[in-house]
């Protein structure tokens, strides 16, 4: 008994996981999304649910099965997730930003299905909000952790989200590696966290990434408190 009650790290406390391709309505029956598969966000809300946290999981839709024990929110576009997150924000200890948010959405959404036409057909898009940007601004006790989906130049651009956003810690993750990232059952990681050298996590599965990252994050935040 001692044992488990010192393994529960997160005992009580509240986690808010997002996860999964946010989608963006254009008519009725089409909407544009990503590659996202929300892996990486289920596995992070297993993990913090394995170490006694009330999780709740704010998700895009997925092709997966919700865990156990973990409280569900369904969520389509992005600025659905963010009103689900900024609802819950105040009273969270720890929010992870794991979903693959699209960054614009059509400007317009057609009541009826848009039909052919014999013209080319120009679609218009218009910025979505930065729910992590909004988020950092807005932090007070929440440990903030975000992500940085990369195709070149990973740990600069991700050093750069881990500055701009001010978040706690910055995921960095190669998406267009042969065997991480998107879709993929496994990953391959670079934690990055202000003043501290990056941390590669070697090619695991994405359960055993995902408490990795918790185990960090736990670390960091037993440092800032002492
Ligand atoms: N994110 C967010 N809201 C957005 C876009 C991204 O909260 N509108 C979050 C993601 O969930 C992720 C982090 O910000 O945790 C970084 O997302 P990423 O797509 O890598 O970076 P962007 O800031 O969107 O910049 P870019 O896509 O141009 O690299
Ligand atoms: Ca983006």
């Amino acid at each position: 008994l001692l044992a488990q009650a010192t393994d529960l790290q997160l005992h009580g406390q509240s986690v808010l996981v997002t996860a999964g391709g946010t989608r963006e309505r254009l008519d009725p029956v089409r909407y544009l999304t990503n590659d996202s598969s929300g892996k990486m966000g289920y596995a992070l809300a297993t993990a913090a649910r394995d170490l006694g946290a009330q999780v709740t999981l704010i998700s895009a839709p997925t092709m997966l099965t919700v865990p156990a024990g973990v409280a569900y929110v369904g969520v389509d576009s992005a600025e659905a997730m963010r009103t689900a997150l900024l609802a819950r924000y105040q009273t969270a200890q720890m929010v992870i930003m794991a979903a693959a948010v699209a960054d614009f959405r059509p400007v317009t959404v057609a009541d009826n299905k848009i039909k052919k036409t014999t013209a080319d057909y120009t679609l218009t898009l218009t910025k979505n909000p930065d729910i992590l940007a909004e988020l950092g601004q807005q932090k007070h006790q929440q440990f903030l952790i975000g992500f940085a989906a990369e195709t070149q130049h990973l740990l600069t651009y991700a050093q750069k989200k881990l500055a701009s956003k001010r978040v706690d810690m910055i995921v960095a993750n190669d998406v267009a590696s042969a065997h991480a990232g998107f879709n993929h059952d496994t990953n391959e990681v670079t934690i990055l966290q202000p003043n501290v050298e990056p941390q590669t996590l070697p090619l695991a599965s994405k359960q055993v990434i995902a408490q990795q990252i918790l185990q960090i994050a736990l670390a960091t935040r037993r440092n800032q408190q002492q």
